[in-house]
């Protein structure tokens, strides 16, 4: 059975693996403190072109989600997403359970425009009632979009210019980062990430790694007790030199991108045998996330052969399908399914 329901469905790339074996007696310090976690935020800064940022390891993404926002937020303050949004959808409540009311703003392609945020912030604050109501302080968005789309680095920078103008942060959720970096439709590189938002992470999880995300901190307001913050949402990993040590490698000799690029390339030849085909698409994602809408009947067919995620169920009885490649997907897994599609 090949596996096409996420991108963390195996272990971790071989050279991560290497390199957590030789360091696997090494004693270090705990909580982040050694050389590794040093060597990474360094790497990571350097990428984005950053050295002020301060850059956190955490371990998964909903954690990373919960503790920026519970750091960045004061009690009364509401954060903006989508519908779709990972936040909105499939945390269980995690960040209305630490006090922050998930803001929604509709889905358009899965991105929040800068246009739909003034017309939110222009109706907040001619509100009457505004003081008795939550008040919004950040905008959320991923990087790729949770249906595979991209922003645009236009995008990114109206959408910042307007958070300044209302004094939101923008907070950019990149589970799936290398993989919006490595698309063909990407005009936008991790400098542009750093320079367009208040904070945002690097996916490690979903990337290549046994887990790990990076989050980098650029605005001086949200650095502040950033540790204690993470500490209270269970962030803060003793054995932090794993993430150190795994971060490093993805950083040295562009590792992250040129396994990310698999996925990517994997994904477009998918993409390409089910247009040939004439399925129809959720969205027209460039990443390596390909959305189908399909009967169930076809989604148990494909399903028994080759495994999909189901994303959603349709108003219409029909499902949308997610097909998702990884750095690991391999050659002759495409090449099986596009032979089953093209046989359907
Ligand atoms: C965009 C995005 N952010 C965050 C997460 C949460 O990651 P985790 O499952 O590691 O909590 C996901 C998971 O799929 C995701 O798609």
């Amino acid at each position: 059975m090949y596996y096409f329901t996420s991108d963390y469905t195996t272990g971790c790339t071989p050279e991560i693996l290497e390199v957590l074996g030789a360091t696997n007696l090494e004693e270090t310090s705990g909580y982040g403190e050694d050389a590794y976690c040093e060597a990474a935020r360094a790497l990571i800064q350097k990428e984005c072109g950053r050295p002020d940022a301060d850059v956190y390891f955490m371990m998964a993404g909903t954690q990373t989600n919960l503790t920026i926002i519970s750091a960045s937020l004061r009690p009364f303050h509401g954060v903006y997403g989508t519908a779709r949004s990972h936040i909105n959808t499939h945390e269980a409540g995690a960040i209305e359970r630490s006090g922050h009311k998930v803001l929604v703003v509709p889905d358009e392609d899965g991105k929040i425009t800068a246009a739909q945020i003034v017309a939110e912030q222009e109706k907040y604050l001619h509100d009457p009632s505004r003081e008795h109501i939550v008040m919004p302080k950040m905008v959320y968005i991923s990087q790729p979009t949770e249906t595979g789309t991209l922003y645009s680095k236009k995008e990114l920078e109206d959408l910042y210019a307007v958070c300044k103008q209302y004094n939101l942060y923008l907070f950019i959720d990149g589970a799936r980062l290398g993989y919006g970096l490595t698309s063909p439709a990407c005009d936008f590189t991790m400098q542009d990430i750093a320079n367009n938002c208040d904070v945002f992470y690097i996916g490690g999880t979903k990337c290549g790694m046994l887990f790990g995300e990076a989050a980098v901190v650029l605005n001086p307001a949200i650095k502040e007790d950033f540790i204690p913050l993470m500490k209270q949402c269970g962030s803060v990993l003793a054995k932090g030199r794993l993430l150190g040590i795994q971060f490093e490698a993805m950083f040295t000799n562009g590792l992250y991108y040129r396994i990310c690029k698999q996925g990517i390339d994997t994904a477009m030849q998918i993409k390409a045998v089910l247009k040939e085909c004439g399925f129809e698409f959720l969205t027209d994602s460039p990443t390596n996330q390909q959305f189908i809408i399909i009967t169930k009947e076809m989604y148990e067919k494909i399903n028994s052969h080759f495994k999909l995620g189901l994303y959603e169920n349709l108003p219409d009885g029909r499902v949308a399908a997610r097909i998702c490649t990884s750095w690991s997907t391999s050659q002759d897994a495409v090449d099986k399914l596009c032979k089953f599609i093209k046989e359907l």
